[in-house]
Protein backbone atom coordinates (compact mmCIF):
# COMPACT_ATOMS: atom_id res chain seq x y z
CA UNK A 1 0.00 0.00 0.00
CA UNK A 2 1.11 3.55 -0.91
CA UNK A 3 0.51 6.52 1.23
CA UNK A 4 -2.84 7.52 2.19
CA UNK A 5 -4.14 10.27 0.23
CA UNK A 6 -4.50 13.11 2.40
CA UNK A 7 -7.88 14.34 1.27
CA UNK A 8 -10.94 16.30 2.30
CA UNK A 9 -14.14 14.13 1.29
CA UNK A 10 -17.72 13.89 1.66
CA UNK A 11 -20.48 12.75 0.58
CA UNK A 12 -22.81 15.79 -0.84
CA UNK A 13 -27.07 14.79 -1.19
CA UNK A 14 -26.80 17.39 -4.14
CA UNK A 15 -23.72 15.93 -6.09
CA UNK A 16 -24.21 18.86 -8.80
CA UNK A 17 -25.26 21.56 -6.81
CA UNK A 18 -21.95 21.32 -4.51
CA UNK A 19 -19.84 20.44 -7.29
CA UNK A 20 -21.13 23.91 -8.58
CA UNK A 21 -20.89 25.99 -5.76
CA UNK A 22 -17.69 24.43 -4.99
CA UNK A 23 -16.18 25.33 -8.63
CA UNK A 24 -17.79 28.88 -8.65
CA UNK A 25 -17.00 29.94 -5.16
CA UNK A 26 -13.43 29.41 -6.15
CA UNK A 27 -13.98 31.06 -9.38
CA UNK A 28 -15.56 34.66 -7.44
CA UNK A 29 -12.78 34.18 -4.91
CA UNK A 30 -10.08 34.95 -6.92
CA UNK A 31 -11.67 37.40 -9.60
CA UNK A 32 -12.92 39.23 -6.23
CA UNK A 33 -8.95 39.67 -5.73
CA UNK A 34 -8.66 41.02 -9.37
CA UNK A 35 -7.03 37.53 -10.41
CA UNK A 36 -7.57 35.04 -13.91
CA UNK A 37 -8.35 31.85 -12.79
CA UNK A 38 -7.01 28.80 -14.18
CA UNK A 39 -9.53 25.82 -14.50
CA UNK A 40 -8.72 22.40 -15.99
CA UNK A 41 -11.93 20.16 -16.72
CA UNK A 42 -12.11 16.74 -16.84
CA UNK A 43 -14.01 14.54 -19.18
CA UNK A 44 -16.36 12.38 -19.31
CA UNK A 45 -19.94 11.79 -18.49
CA UNK A 46 -19.96 12.92 -14.39
CA UNK A 47 -19.04 16.57 -15.18
CA UNK A 48 -21.70 17.71 -17.90
CA UNK A 49 -24.68 19.18 -15.48
CA UNK A 50 -22.17 20.33 -13.44
CA UNK A 51 -20.65 22.58 -15.89
CA UNK A 52 -23.72 23.26 -17.53
CA UNK A 53 -24.97 24.40 -14.33
CA UNK A 54 -21.39 27.06 -13.73
CA UNK A 55 -22.31 28.00 -17.30
CA UNK A 56 -24.86 30.06 -16.07
CA UNK A 57 -23.42 30.89 -12.78
CA UNK A 58 -23.88 34.72 -11.77
CA UNK A 59 -21.25 37.06 -11.05
CA UNK A 60 -18.90 34.69 -12.90
CA UNK A 61 -16.11 37.14 -15.22
CA UNK A 62 -16.08 34.47 -18.27
CA UNK A 63 -13.54 36.67 -19.94
CA UNK A 64 -11.20 36.12 -16.37
CA UNK A 65 -11.38 32.49 -16.67
CA UNK A 66 -9.05 30.33 -18.73
CA UNK A 67 -9.86 26.67 -19.80
CA UNK A 68 -7.55 24.07 -20.05
CA UNK A 69 -8.36 19.89 -20.25
CA UNK A 70 -6.84 17.44 -17.72
CA UNK A 71 -7.48 15.21 -20.92
CA UNK A 72 -8.91 14.04 -24.59
CA UNK A 73 -9.45 11.34 -26.29
CA UNK A 74 -7.58 11.28 -29.82
CA UNK A 75 -10.26 12.60 -32.49
CA UNK A 76 -11.37 15.92 -33.42
CA UNK A 77 -13.67 18.13 -31.91
CA UNK A 78 -16.90 17.67 -33.23
CA UNK A 79 -16.62 13.68 -32.86
CA UNK A 80 -19.19 12.36 -29.67
CA UNK A 81 -16.13 11.41 -27.51
CA UNK A 82 -14.19 14.45 -27.86
CA UNK A 83 -14.40 16.18 -24.09
CA UNK A 84 -13.84 19.26 -25.66
CA UNK A 85 -17.32 18.27 -27.17
CA UNK A 86 -18.97 17.81 -24.21
CA UNK A 87 -17.26 21.17 -22.55
CA UNK A 88 -18.85 22.92 -25.65
CA UNK A 89 -22.26 21.72 -25.29
CA UNK A 90 -22.17 22.46 -21.97
CA UNK A 91 -20.00 24.53 -20.48
CA UNK A 92 -18.49 27.21 -23.85
CA UNK A 93 -21.34 27.58 -25.82
CA UNK A 94 -23.62 28.75 -22.98
CA UNK A 95 -21.08 30.69 -20.66
CA UNK A 96 -19.94 32.51 -23.43
CA UNK A 97 -16.14 32.18 -22.87
CA UNK A 98 -13.88 33.73 -25.41
CA UNK A 99 -12.57 30.92 -27.39
CA UNK A 100 -8.87 32.45 -27.00
CA UNK A 101 -9.07 31.35 -22.98
CA UNK A 102 -9.91 27.90 -23.65
CA UNK A 103 -6.64 25.85 -24.76
CA UNK A 104 -8.22 23.02 -26.27
CA UNK A 105 -5.79 19.80 -26.92
CA UNK A 106 -6.02 19.13 -30.44
CA UNK A 107 -7.37 15.38 -30.79
CA UNK A 108 -7.27 15.39 -34.20
CA UNK A 109 -3.56 15.87 -34.55
CA UNK A 110 -0.77 13.23 -34.20
CA UNK A 111 -0.78 12.14 -30.32
CA UNK A 112 2.54 12.96 -29.52
CA UNK A 113 2.07 16.23 -31.54
CA UNK A 114 -1.18 17.57 -30.04
CA UNK A 115 0.26 17.03 -26.35
CA UNK A 116 3.71 18.68 -27.30
CA UNK A 117 1.63 21.78 -28.29
CA UNK A 118 -0.72 22.07 -25.30
CA UNK A 119 2.76 21.74 -23.10
CA UNK A 120 4.53 24.43 -24.99
CA UNK A 121 1.60 26.52 -24.64
CA UNK A 122 1.56 26.34 -21.23
CA UNK A 123 5.54 26.30 -20.61
CA UNK A 124 5.57 29.74 -22.75
CA UNK A 125 2.58 30.87 -20.15
CA UNK A 126 4.30 29.31 -16.92
CA UNK A 127 7.46 31.62 -18.33
CA UNK A 128 5.88 34.40 -18.46
CA UNK A 129 4.20 33.95 -14.80
CA UNK A 130 7.49 33.25 -13.45
CA UNK A 131 6.91 29.33 -12.69
CA UNK A 132 8.76 26.61 -12.82
CA UNK A 133 5.47 24.30 -13.47
CA UNK A 134 2.24 26.33 -14.87
CA UNK A 135 -0.17 26.17 -12.06
CA UNK A 136 -4.16 25.97 -12.26
CA UNK A 137 -5.92 27.20 -9.62
CA UNK A 138 -8.00 24.32 -9.92
CA UNK A 139 -7.75 20.92 -11.30
CA UNK A 140 -11.17 18.99 -11.87
CA UNK A 141 -10.71 15.11 -11.99
CA UNK A 142 -12.81 12.10 -12.83
CA UNK A 143 -11.74 8.72 -11.70
CA UNK A 144 -12.75 5.59 -13.34
CA UNK A 145 -14.13 1.60 -12.47
CA UNK A 146 -10.38 0.72 -12.81
CA UNK A 147 -8.94 4.02 -10.88
CA UNK A 148 -7.60 5.82 -14.03
CA UNK A 149 -7.87 9.67 -13.60
CA UNK A 150 -7.55 12.09 -16.37
CA UNK A 151 -6.39 9.92 -18.95
CA UNK A 152 -3.41 8.08 -16.33
CA UNK A 153 -4.53 4.27 -16.67
CA UNK A 154 -3.31 1.34 -14.83
CA UNK A 155 0.01 0.21 -16.02
CA UNK A 156 0.12 3.34 -19.02
CA UNK A 157 3.42 4.58 -19.55
CA UNK A 158 2.30 8.05 -18.68
CA UNK A 159 2.09 6.97 -14.81
CA UNK A 160 5.72 6.84 -15.09
CA UNK A 161 6.46 10.54 -16.19
CA UNK A 162 8.34 13.06 -14.13
CA UNK A 163 9.25 15.62 -16.45
CA UNK A 164 6.79 16.28 -19.49
CA UNK A 165 3.63 18.15 -18.36
CA UNK A 166 1.29 16.79 -20.91
CA UNK A 167 1.89 13.38 -22.72
CA UNK A 168 0.09 10.84 -25.65
CA UNK A 169 -0.09 7.73 -23.38
CA UNK A 170 -0.89 4.31 -25.16
CA UNK A 171 -3.82 2.69 -23.36
CA UNK A 172 -3.87 -1.24 -24.22
CA UNK A 173 -6.89 -1.79 -22.07
CA UNK A 174 -9.13 0.70 -24.73
CA UNK A 175 -6.88 -0.13 -27.90
CA UNK A 176 -6.49 3.76 -28.06
CA UNK A 177 -4.13 6.08 -27.58
CA UNK A 178 -5.23 9.21 -25.24
CA UNK A 179 -3.56 12.86 -24.41
CA UNK A 180 -3.27 13.25 -20.87
CA UNK A 181 -2.09 15.93 -18.08
CA UNK A 182 0.63 13.88 -16.25
CA UNK A 183 1.39 13.58 -12.41
CA UNK A 184 3.96 16.97 -12.26
CA UNK A 185 1.90 19.13 -13.75
CA UNK A 186 -1.26 18.02 -11.51
CA UNK A 187 0.78 18.21 -8.60
CA UNK A 188 1.94 21.55 -9.00
CA UNK A 189 -1.65 22.87 -9.33
CA UNK A 190 -3.01 25.00 -6.21
CA UNK A 191 -6.48 22.70 -5.52
CA UNK A 192 -7.78 19.50 -7.49
CA UNK A 193 -11.16 18.38 -6.68
CA UNK A 194 -12.28 15.03 -7.49
CA UNK A 195 -15.61 14.63 -8.95
CA UNK A 196 -17.32 10.84 -8.43
CA UNK A 197 -20.75 9.86 -9.31
CA UNK A 198 -22.34 6.58 -8.66
CA UNK A 199 -22.57 4.45 -6.15
CA UNK A 200 -20.79 1.62 -8.24
CA UNK A 201 -17.52 3.84 -7.43
CA UNK A 202 -17.78 4.44 -4.17
CA UNK A 203 -15.75 1.50 -3.31
CA UNK A 204 -13.01 1.69 -5.80
CA UNK A 205 -13.11 5.73 -4.59
CA UNK A 206 -11.92 4.24 -0.73
CA UNK A 207 -9.34 2.01 -1.68
CA UNK A 208 -7.56 5.08 -3.80
CA UNK A 209 -7.73 7.49 -0.72
CA UNK A 210 -6.45 4.49 1.36
CA UNK A 211 -3.78 4.52 -1.09
CA UNK A 212 -3.84 1.16 -3.20
CA UNK A 213 -1.08 2.05 -5.61
CA UNK A 214 -2.63 -0.22 -8.36
CA UNK A 215 -4.68 2.82 -9.13
CA UNK A 216 -4.00 6.07 -10.56
CA UNK A 217 -5.81 8.34 -8.96
CA UNK A 218 -4.15 7.40 -5.44
CA UNK A 219 -0.68 9.28 -6.65
CA UNK A 220 -2.65 11.74 -7.11
CA UNK A 221 -1.23 14.80 -5.10
CA UNK A 222 -1.44 19.05 -5.15
CA UNK A 223 -1.74 21.94 -2.66
CA UNK A 224 -4.67 20.46 -1.62
CA UNK A 225 -7.32 17.34 -2.55
CA UNK A 226 -10.96 17.32 -2.41
CA UNK A 227 -13.14 14.29 -3.22
CA UNK A 228 -16.96 14.97 -3.95
CA UNK A 229 -18.41 11.64 -3.88
CA UNK A 230 -22.01 11.32 -5.00
CA UNK A 231 -25.07 8.67 -5.63
C1 LIG B 1 -12.20 10.89 -19.81
C2 LIG B 1 -11.98 11.44 -18.45
C3 LIG B 1 -11.85 10.33 -17.47
C4 LIG B 1 -13.13 10.35 -16.69
C5 LIG B 1 -13.36 9.05 -16.00
C6 LIG B 1 -14.75 9.02 -15.35
O1 LIG B 1 -11.66 11.41 -20.77
O2 LIG B 1 -13.00 9.93 -19.87
O3 LIG B 1 -11.20 12.45 -18.30
O4 LIG B 1 -10.76 10.38 -16.63
O5 LIG B 1 -13.08 11.43 -15.76
O6 LIG B 1 -13.26 8.02 -16.95
O7 LIG B 1 -15.69 9.12 -16.39
P1 LIG B 1 -17.28 9.19 -16.08
O8 LIG B 1 -17.51 10.50 -15.42
O9 LIG B 1 -17.92 9.10 -17.44
O10 LIG B 1 -17.58 8.02 -15.18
Amino acid sequence: MSEKMNAAVSYPEDFVATATEAIASRILAKQASGGVFRLSLCGGSTPAPVYRALATWSGIDWERVMLTFGDERTVGPEDPQSNYRMVKENLLDASGIPSTNVLRILGELKPDDAATRCETHLRKLAKIAGESVFVHDLILLGMGDDGHTASLFPGTKALLETERWVVANEVPQLNTQRITFTYPLIAAAKEVLFLVNGAAKHDRAKEVLAGDPAFPASAIRAGRVEWLIGG
